[in-house]
């Protein structure tokens, strides 16, 4: 099976053909996404908060994604795979995020990586573009930034900060990124970025006119009750009928009624026998 790459991104943003991605962080969920036809994964930052518990995405390190980037590349054969570049491996300086960049594609196998920021990081993207990395950008509400932004809150609702993420996305796009992610603003911002790029975006919160959508595995599979922010939508409520058959599990190994005779192996009734003696 071919898998798809930034030249098959760019053609579909050319014939008007939505983009799907998703993010996963291991095999299992890796195999769900590219079984359903996603074409492309994302080994987001997220995974500090959905699947290591952490409060935001700051804790998370190089070693976690490398770890979580090899099992989706392993998981998928198809979707295209982007990982994300974790808090200070890409802001201290160009040299040092390309060679983090590397680290990552190198040690897991993955296509793409992703970094937060527009203008600021037009010279790391330049660099690590140069090496023959694809980089995807991600503006608009950047978790990485959640001190600076006071929360997870929507960016670009007035016309200095809208200003910005225009100038952003395009400083990104000049710099040699292959697509931009535009999570957490307004929708008209969302198709006048898209309308004024010549690459494709994905929204996360950014409106239906995006090149494509990505959303967080857990919540497109309402694995998770914690956190729902406004965007998120649940194609699946998985939560609740999954304690319901871990209760189901606990409950039949209490009872003896787990496991039955079908679930047993068997052995010759006198070998048994004469152990018992034995012993
Ligand atoms: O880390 C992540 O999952 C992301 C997406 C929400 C875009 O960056």
């Amino acid at each position: 099976m071919k898998r798809v790459t930034v030249r098959t991104m760019a053609r579909m943003k050319e014939n008007g053909e939505k983009i799907t991605m998703a993010t996963a962080y291991d095999y299992a969920a890796a195999r769900v996404v590219d079984e359903a036809g996603v074409d492309t994964v994302l080994v987001g930052d997220s995974l500090g908060m959905v699947v290591l518990g952490y409060e935001n995405t700051l804790s998370v390190t190089i070693d976690d994604m490398i770890h979580h980037g090899k099992a989706v590349v392993r998981g998928t054969k198809r979707a295209l795979v982007i990982v994300d570049m974790p808090f200070l491996t890409y802001q201290v300086s160009a040299e040092e995020a390309l060679r983090n960049a590397g680290r990552i594609i190198q040690e897991t196998g993955a296509t793409a990586v992703k970094l937060e920021g527009g203008v600021e990081i037009a010279e790391t993207v330049k660099k690590i573009v140069a090496a023959g990395i694809p980089v995807f950008g991600h503006i608009g509400l950047t978790p990485q930034a959640v001190g600076q932004m006071g929360g997870f809150v929507v960016q670009g609702r007035d016309e200095k900060v809208a200003e910005k993420l225009l100038k952003d996305a395009l400083a990104l796009q000049a710099s040699g990124a292959c697509a931009v992610v535009l999570e957490g603003i307004p929708w008209q911002l969302g198709q006048l970025v898209t309308e004024k790029l010549t690459i494709p975006t994905i929204g996360i919160g950014a409106g239906v006119h995006c090149d494509g959508q990505v959303l967080v595995y857990h919540d497109i599979l309402g694995l998770q009750t914690e956190i729902r922010p406004k965007f998120v939508k649940n194609f699946g409520q998985f939560f609740t009928p999954m304690v319901e058959a871990m209760r189901n599990y606990a409950a039949e190994v209490k009872a003896s009624a787990f496991p039955a005779e079908e679930h047993t192996f068997t052995m010759e009734e006198k070998i048994i026998e004469k152990l018992r003696e034995k012993y």
